[in-house]
């Protein structure tokens, strides 16, 4: 049986299989679905210094290939967090990744030190998408020093295992990676949701209160793909692909443009139990082929030019090694 075990960081996973952040609830609330024990990783909805209320409704809508999403960072803030979820964490079978939010980079950093005494939490990753107020609310991750600058802050703020986590609606990701890589991520997660809006024709009433909104789902799985592809080539730590992957070829898709573990989000709204799928699904096709070890498939994008390989062919430079 090929063996699935890979690490992000300092980080060691049984499978490369995590949830997406704000996807699957807060702490081990769909448990039932996917136990912990076949899953690599928890990851938390964004937490943030202070509550936020989220956006007024509708901030939901479905699309052909995906989903339209702008649920604004709702969330009961770090104290609620600290008390009563993680307390329920403590001996969760897999990784427990807290994914953590803020305004100003300060709140960054204040969130993630409150963080880093709790045994609990395994990792940090650091949501780049959230608007900078004082900067006319454009995302962190549009900027690579501004990226950069906040991880710095985060850094050293906790010991932690850093995942920054960016976002695709920018020119040039590879660049806003070096920026997280250079601050002291840890690990880059590619990516958050696209920009998008719906609207119906008829009524003339866009699917969404705030118009525009974060897409995700199926449909954006060739973008997200580029992009994790674009990241494991700009930097030497780790990526974590997202971004509209279902099943256990898609997974496959991700390690070998040079992912090494993967996040799986919309995809669990219509089927939440294929999470705990995937682990095995994922065995059984690299059985099928021969591949004894999942890690042999990272990074083994075989570019064109590339000397042909065997099923498993070593890495092109595309990340190669991770
Ligand atoms: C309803 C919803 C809520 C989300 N909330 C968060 C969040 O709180 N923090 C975050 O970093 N990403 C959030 N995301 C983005 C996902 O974690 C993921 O990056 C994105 O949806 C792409 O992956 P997918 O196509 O597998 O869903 C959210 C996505 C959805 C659909």
């Amino acid at each position: 049986m090929a063996r699935l075990e890979t690490s992000v960081g300092p980080l060691r996973l049984r499978n490369p299989i995590l949830s997406a952040s704000g996807t699957f609830g807060h702490g081990l609330e769909m448990q039932h679905f996917a136990p912990p024990e076949t899953l690599g990783g928890l990851v938390s909805k964004t937490v943030t210094l202070k509550p936020r209320p989220g956006n007024p409704h509708p901030r939901i809508a479905e699309t052909e290939a995906g989903l339209l999403n702008s649920i604004g960072l709702e969330n009961r803030g770090i104290e609620a967090y600290l008390r009563d979820v993680l307390p329920t964490m403590a001996n969760a079978a897999c990784a427990v990744v807290t994914n953590i939010g803020g305004e100003k980079p300060e709140d960054f950093a204040a969130v993630a030190a409150l963080l880093d005494s709790r045994p609990e939490v395994d990792a940090l990753e650091v949501n780049l998408s959230c608007p900078n107020v004082q900067g006319g609310k454009l995302p962190f991750s549009t900027d690579a020093k501004l990226a950069e600058s906040v991880i710095r802050g985060v850094r050293a703020a906790t010991k932690k295992p850093l995942f920054a986590k960016l976002s695709p609606n920018v020119t040039d990701i590879g660049e806003i990676a070096r920026g997280c890589e250079a601050g002291g991520a840890d690990a880059i997660t590619a990516v958050n949701t696209l920009l998008g809006m719906s609207v119906d024709w008829r009524t003339g009433k866009p699917g969404l209160n705030t118009v525009i909104g974060g897409y995700s789902g199926s449909g954006v799985k060739p973008v997200a793909l580029r992009c994790a592809y674009q990241c494991a080539r700009a930097v030497k730590i780790p990526v974590i692909g997202c971004g509209g992957i279902a099943r256990a070829s898609d997974v496959l898709e991700f390690l070998v443009v040079g992912c090494s573990a993967v996040e799986v989000g919309t995809s669990c709204f219509s089927d939440p139990a294929n999470l705990a799928r995937l682990a095995g699904e994922i065995e059984a096709l690299l059985d099928e082929r021969g591949i004894a070890e999942l890690a042999s498939l990272i990074g083994s994008v075989r570019l064109p030019g590339a000397p042909v390989a065997s099923c498993a062919p070593a890495a092109t430079g595309a990340g190669g090694g991770r």
